[in-house]
Parts: C-alpha cells; structure tokens; sequence
C-alpha cells in the first residue's frame, strides 16, 4: 500500500463480529434471484435458448455448487410437479449458475414456460428447488406478424367484439417514433418513449404488454398515439392475440380498417418539445362505442425495413417525482421553478383556467443572475411544452413524447398566479435497477458519486446518450465505452448493453467500419478509433462483468472484420487517423497516439476473446499483430531519453500505461514523469480530456500511486470533479470549465464520471480476480490513502453481493468483505508502511502472526505477504479482518 501515517500500537478496543462460520447440516438453500436473459420474468423474448442466473443466497463459508438441475415445463401445473416436459437439464456437474442456456424443445411464439432450480453443494448435498420463475416468448418469425404497418395521423383507433370472457390476452405493438398504448379507456404499461431508437433500417423493437385484465367479453376498443421519435417518422404495427375462456382464439391485427385522427398533441419533437392542445381531446376515443365524426381510414404505409425484434430491457419510465425547491417570479408573468437537481424528464403541470389559454413551460440547466433561465447552452433545441386548456376545472398535464435536460422549468401564459404545487419534476429514463453503492469518510468523493449516478441515469434512453438536454442527445461511442465500467458498478447494465452491442453491430457495414454514434446521426463513418472501441469494449465489459460468452461468440466475425479494418488503415501498423482524440481536453495530446493506443487495445481484446472462445490460430494471430502495434507504437511516440510519450501529456503517458504499452525497462521513467507532471507540473490537477482521465485513474493506481489519484480525485480547484461540486454542479459537466455561455458546454455529461468505476475497483478495492469473469474469481484490494479514514462499497454482481469495507485508524486497519457462495477471492489486507510487524484477526481468531498464515479459519484457505501486503485466499462468506501492530501476549486462534 501506498504512504501511510505513522502508527501507534492501539489494543483492540471492541471485539468484532463472530464469523458466519457455522457448519450447515441439512443442505443448501434454494436458489434465489432467477433471471432469463438478464430479466425477472420477462414478457416477449425472442431468443430461442434463453439463458438462466440464479444466486446462490447462502452466507456459508468456502461454499460452492457441485451441480444443478434446471426444470422448465409448459405449465406452472407441470413445473409444480416437477415435471420439466420442455427441458429438463438433468442433473449438471457443474458451478455454473449463470450463463446457463435452454436446451429443450423448440420454444413456440406466444407461449409462456415456467422454470425453477436446485443445486447441489460441495459436500453433494441437494437444495430444494427454487420458487417458480417463467419466461415468455414473443413472435419469433415473421410470419407470426400479421399486422400491418398504417399510419395516416398521429392518433389510430379500432374496435372489435368478443364473445365471452378472456382467459388471455397479449398485445405485441411496434409503434416508431413513439407510441402510447390505450385500451378501453386505460393506458397500457409503465413504459413511456416506447420504442428505444435504433437503426430502423435494420430493426425495431417491439414490446408485448399482458393486457388480460384490459379486454373482456363484449365491445372493446384500441387507440394509438403516436410520436415523431427520433427519426421524425410516424407508424404503427399491433396485433392483439386473446384467449376466450372456452378456448377460442381472437386476433385483431393493425390494418387499413383501423381509423386515423391527429389528435391533441399538435407537435412533438425530442429537442423541441411537446405542444398539447387539450381542446382537440375526444373524450372516449379510446372506448368502444365512439362516433368516429371526422376520422377517415388509416393508412398502410411502407413501415420501416429493418427486422422486429424484442424489446429485452429494461424500459424507458417516469422512475422518481421531484418536488420544486423553489418558485421565483424574476419578472411579471414568468415564474422559474427550480427542481434542486439536474434531471432528464419533464414537467407535470396543474392549472385551472380559460379554455384556449395556452401555459408555456421552458426547459433549462441554468440561470442568470437576475433569476432568469439561461438557455444559451442548449443550442438549438427549443426544448418547451405548451399545454393549451381545455377549460374544465383542474387540468393536469404532462407530455407524451418528448423530455428534457433540466434544473429550471419556466412557466409563462399561467392563468393567475402559480404556486409550488403547480409543477413537479417527472424523472425519465431507461429504468435499469440500482446495483451497487460506494461510500467514503470524504464527503467530495459521496458529491462526486451522486453526480456520476445522476449523470448515467439521466443519459440513459434506450442507447447511452452523450447528454439530455441540446440538439445532441447520441450514442456518441466514446462516451459509452469510457462511463461503461462505472455504469455497470452502479447498476444493472446487463440487457441495456446487450442491445446496444446489437445497435452496434447494427451500423456495421460490409468493410467492417462502424460510426461515430449508434445509431448513426452524428458524426462520421469510420468512427474515429476511440470510440469505435466502444464495440469490442463493451462486449469484452459483458464478459468480464457477467461472463457473457455468447455475446463474445454472436459478435466474433464482426469484432474481427472491425479490427482488419482498423488494421486496413496502419500499414506501418500506426494507425493515426483521429477525429476528437482526447475530447476536451486541457492540454492537447496528438490525436493519432490516442488512436493508435486505441487500435492496441482493440487487437488485445480480439486476441483474448479469440482465446476465450478456443479459436488458437486467430489468438496466435492477433498476439502477434499486438507485439507488431506494441513496437511500432513504442518506436513512434516513445521519447526514451526523457520518458514521455509524444508531447508528454498526462493523456499520452496514462494510455500507455494503462494499456501496457511502455516497455518494462521504460516503465519506471514514464510513471516519474507523469507524476511529476501532475504534482510539479500543474499542482496536482489533471490536464486531460475525457478519454485521458479514463486510464489516468487506473494509471496512477497500477504504478503505486494510488494516493496521487486521490488527490486528484478530492481536487476542488479548476479543473477538478470537485470543482464542479463546488460550483454547485448536480450532474456532471461535458467540460472542465464552468462555462455557461452559448457554446459547447452542457452540464449533464456522463462521460467524466468514469471516475466511479475507481471508487469502487481502487477506494473499495473491488475487481475481478483473473481469470474470474462474472465474478466467479474476485480480488479485494483497497487503497486505503491516508486522508481517508474509511471507504465502502457493494455491488450485486451477477453471482450475488460482493462488498469490501474498511476502516483506517493509527495502528489499526479493518477490511469486512462479503464474497458470494460460489465464488472464491483473494483478499489483499493492506499494512501502514511503518508497521514492523502484525497481527491479523479475521473476527477472533488471529489468521496471520509471526511473519506466518495462522490456518484454521473457517474458508480462509491461505495466505501470503509480498510487497508490505497480505493476500488471504478465501472462499464464500462474510469476513471480518483487522490488522494490528502484533500483539505481544494476546493468544488467539
Ligand atoms: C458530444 C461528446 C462526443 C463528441 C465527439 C460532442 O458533441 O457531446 O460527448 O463524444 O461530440 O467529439
């Protein structure tokens, strides 16, 4: 461990927790946590051999699985029986508790399969069987479509009838841009900007929604509102399939006999926002029994070209309402609510007045001083909702197919005076589900962990977007490949990045070149190298988070053909061409050293997922191009006089560190000069942009210096994360700079908030251990710097919770980890450099004195010390070390 203060021989002043160390007779428990592709039960899947997770819940100690059986039956009756009669995977010598795949018969369209599991332990005893979980499919091939696409109008409505009571009913809809799902009277589902945008040209994505207890016997209606979406275009394809009690099948299907009326949203536009006129509302469009005055038949419209395919993640929804801090009227007539917080969403609005007053609600990050909305950064985006009343009573109104990057919601044209209750902030994005926490004894570090949770969520609609609030709002590739770690430390990211490879791999053209953002609007094809890295990251981050092989083997031929065109373009095997480099950055490191470090990376990953898949020649191949792009790159930037890569910035000695470019006897030299150009250089402030501060972190911790990235890290003068903390900042800002003028700077960027995935890797020590994709080996190796007094973190990994927690007194370190029943880890207890000798207890029994591993405690199966440090080999459970200057007197064991 790196510099720590000087110690003192403290007695241990409580004792700590017995360890959950019982012996457990009867066996294992059952199985919790059950997921099919990623999801809890999820509703219409498309891939034909899902795949299972369960987590094993036990807190034994050094406790595996030896084997499982999975059942899945076409009955919850069947699968109550034990009676797997669509797949029965026997009983599986195995450890594998995710990743596990279907393997029976063909799974039908429609059709829902309910599944449980058991395992066995180490010791072969058997588990019960878990709690039943089921999966559904969707329309697995076209022909299962019999919809068509019809447009005509932004709202399509149909009617049809029943004859008796509904045992079942699904609706399957694919409504681009967006579309909002009534039936009877009731909007379906919790979803809203549904579909998440891709590439229509290849695909769009269809979601299934159970709408059993919506129909019944009798009349029933359909409406469809649809948005213009991203691409400005308006179409829908539904079918309703109904089971009748008495077993008779219904279809209603999207055709030209449906009707079509623009209704009350009179415009719609992502950037722009939403204008709702509620005088156009036709009360009961959306219930049977409707005079459909004024509508005309719908039409068939050519509809996009790309494949239907299953919407598999978690979808976009209103998650959180905030209430205003604040409502200031800086001039007659405008009121400026402030929310407290920069959010993506929108605004619900509450007013009572004359029909035809129209209320106004503008969007923005900022303020000027006289109290005003400063709007200047968002460009063109006009980013405004106008609600036109109805004149009847109360009327509450939030858009339908729009939001906004905001702080601030400026009301105008209110009828009276408005009050606070007028107006509270509806929080929208993709609704992954938290997963991890990390918290510090310095308060900056938790300021900086909200910001970095605020930014991802808020960035997050479908695709990871680069910003929520300006005329952008993309899948800018770099952005995602350098937030995705921390992304994936903070929340479940498992089937939200599923699909954005898929977006990826979309946009792939035949020579192998992807684009700049996915889909692609802005920026060029090729991509330039560091964010095309975005792909082979991305799935090399699925791998390692969730052990997700087949994500590797889907996208091998197409990670190839993206390298060999990389490689296309570095002859002399530098591949220089750049568009951005080291995006806003401070000081400007050369574009090709950024591209070509990227180009390295790219090949390294190729080479180890060709390994990981078995396909040796490839991996032999691409070693061999690495060492080519290794040398050349060594040969073209590398000073070797002074140590520095090209012009010696921070970004171009971080990348070749982090990425292991510099030659070991180089290694020393450059890690002195990028320390010394941090500390002397410019007092310990960074200088890169956002790909350079993504290996500056990781960088610094791999050379020993982790306390130097923690000062950076706490840093609270420009430019700094605390920097913007200090200035008020509640997301992340897209530049160091606190600029708020009608240039480039939003202030809700994600991208340098690849700080988080640190936290918890270097101040909580999380990782992987090698070789452990999916966490099945874990390393526990914290930093503890000297400032701090305590750091902490959890994150529900794909096996169960890991978590690391340690405490730093004079003379005394703590470190509580929690390890998964199925996993193992080596766990690196850190020593204050000053202490000569120690003790270390994990509860109270002494596992480490006298220079020597102490055996017997129960899952600690070794223990070595290298480098001042102490590595204890543990498997599964709950342990609590504690590291004293030794004890002289104190038994133990
Ligand atoms: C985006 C960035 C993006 C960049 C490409 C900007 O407009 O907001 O975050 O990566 O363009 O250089």
């Amino acid at each position: 461990m790196s510099a720590l203060i000087a110690c003192f021989v403290v007695p241990a002043l409580f004792a700590m927790p017995a360890a959950l160390a019982d012996p457990v007779m009867a066996g294992p428990g059952a199985p919790v946590n059950l997921r099919c592709e990623y999801l809890t039960n999820p509703l219409g899947i498309d891939v034909t051999q899902p795949r299972f997770a369960w987590v094993l819940g036990d807190s034994e100690r050094g406790q595996t699985q030896s084997a499982y059986q999975v059942l899945v039956a076409t009955s919850a009756e069947n699968l109550s029986h034990d009676q797997g009669d669509a797949w029965s995977s026997g009983k599986v010598a195995s450890d594998d508790s995710t990743q596990v795949a279907y393997a029976g018969k063909a799974l039908e369209s429609g059709y829902r399969y309910y599944w449980k599991v058991r395992t066995w332990d180490k010791g072969g005893a058997a588990s019960a069987y878990s709690q039943p979980a089921w999966f559904e499919m969707g329309l697995l091939s076209p022909s299962d479509w019999k919809g068509q696409w019809i447009g005509g109008a932004n709202q399509l409505r149909t009617e049809f009838n029943l004859a008796g009571p509904v045992a079942r009913a699904r609706a399957t809809i694919a409504g681009i841009g967006y579309y909002e799902l009534h039936i009877n009277g009731a909007r379906i589902g919790s979803s809203v900007l549904d579909p998440a945008w891709t590439t229509y040209d290849k695909r769009v994505l269809y979601a299934t929604h159970d709408v059993t207890p919506y129909v019944q016997s009798g009349a029933n209606a359909i409406g469809v509102m649809l948005g213009q979406g991203w691409f400005a275009s308006r179409a829908l394809r539904f079918q309703l399939d109904v089971e009748l009690a008495d077993g008779r099948h219904f279809q209603v299907q999207s055709n030209t006999s449906w009707m079509a009326r623009d209704g009350p949203v009179v415009s719609d536009s992502v950037y722009d926002g939403e204008v709702y006129d509620a005088r156009l509302e036709e009360p009961g469009w959306d219930r049977s029994g409707f005079q459909n005055i004024g509508w005309r038949a719908a039409e068939s419209v050519p509809g996009p070209k790309g494949v239907l395919s299953a919407e598999m993640m978690p979808p976009i929804r209103n998650v959180d309402t905030l209430v205003p801090l604040a409502m200031k009227n800086p001039k007659p007539g405008v009121y400026v609510y402030d929310m407290g917080q920069n959010m993506s969403g929108w605004a619900e609005l509450r007013v009572r007045g004359p029909r035809g007053a129209a209320v106004k609600m503008r969007f923005a990050e900022l303020t000027y001083d006289d109290g005003m909305i400063n709007r200047d950064n968002i460009r063109a985006a006009k980013a405004s909702d106008t609600y036109i009343l109805r004149g009847e009573g109360e009327e509450v109104y939030e858009p339908h197919f729009t939001y906004h990057g905001f702080r601030y919601v400026e009301v105008t044209g209110y009828p009276g005076t408005p009050s606070l209750d007028s107006i509270r902030g509806r929080v929208v994005h993709s609704a992954v589900e938290p997963v991890g926490g990390f918290v510090a004894s310095k308060q900056i570090l938790n300021q900086m962990q909200r910001l970095i949770r605020w930014s991802q969520l808020t960035n997050l609609f479908g695709i990871p977007t680069d910003c929520d609030q300006r005329d952008e709002r993309q899948g800018w590739m770099g952005d995602a490949q350098v937030t995705a770690e921390e992304a994936m430390m903070n929340f479940d990211m498992a089937a939200f990045y599923t699909n954005f490879v898929r977006d990826i791999r979309d946009v792939q053209a035949s020579d192998g070149t992807i684009t700049d953002t996915v889909p692609h609007r802005y920026g060029s094809r090729p991509a330039d190298p560091a964010w095309g890295t975005a792909f082979p990251l991305l799935c090399w981050y699925m791998w390692q988070q969730y052990g997700d092989r087949r994500i590797l083997e889907e996208n091998y031929e197409s990670l190839k053909k993206y390298v060999e065109f990389l490689r296309s373009r570095a002859p002399d095997n530098v591949l220089r061409y750049s568009y951005y480099g080291d995006w806003v950055a401070i000081e400007h490191t050369p574009g090709e050293l950024v591209s070509d470090a990227y180009y390295y990376y790219d090949v390294e990953i190729l080479r180890d997922v060709a390994g990981i898949l078995g396909k040796s020649a490839d991996s032999r191949a691409y070693a061999q191009l690495a060492d080519q792009v290794r040398a050349a790159f060594n040969q073209t930037f590398l000073d070797a006089k002074t140590g520095n890569y090209a012009n010696g910035t921070q970004t171009a000695d971080a990348l070749a560190l982090f990425l292991g470019l510099v030659p070991d006897d180089h290694r020393g030299a450059v890690a002195g000069h990028l320390t010394d150009d941090i500390t002397y250089g410019h007092n310990t402030h960074v200088t890169t942009g956002f790909i350079g501060v993504k290996a500056l972190m990781p960088a610094l911790t791999q050379i020993g210096r982790a306390d130097l990235a923690y000062e950076l890290a706490v840093q609270t003068t420009y430019p700094s994360w605390g920097f913007m903390v200090e200035n008020g900042a509640t997301t992340l800002w897209e530049l160091w700079e606190n600029k708020r003028g009608p240039s480039m700077n939003s202030h809700d960027h994600a991208m340098f908030g690849s700080v988080g995935a640190w936290f918890y890797n270097a101040l909580a020590g999380i990782n992987l251990g090698a070789d452990g994709a999916g966490y099945r080996h874990i390393r526990i190796e914290p930093q503890v710097v000297e400032d701090l007094h305590w750091a902490s973190a959890t994150v529900e990994t794909i096996r169960g919770t890991v978590s690391s927690s340690w405490t730093h007194s004079p003379g005394e370190i703590t470190l509580d980890v929690t390890i998964p029943v199925n996993s193992d880890a080596k766990v690196v207890v850190p020593k204050e450099e000053e202490m000569s000798s120690v003790t270390i207890f994990e509860g109270d029994r002494i596992v480490w004195q006298n220079g020597q591993f102490v055996p017997g405690d129960p899952g600690v199966t070794g223990a070595s010390a290298a480098h001042g440090d102490f590595t204890f080999e543990v498997g599964s459970g709950h342990y609590a070390f504690r590291l004293t200057e030794e004890l002289k007197g104190e038994g133990g064991g």
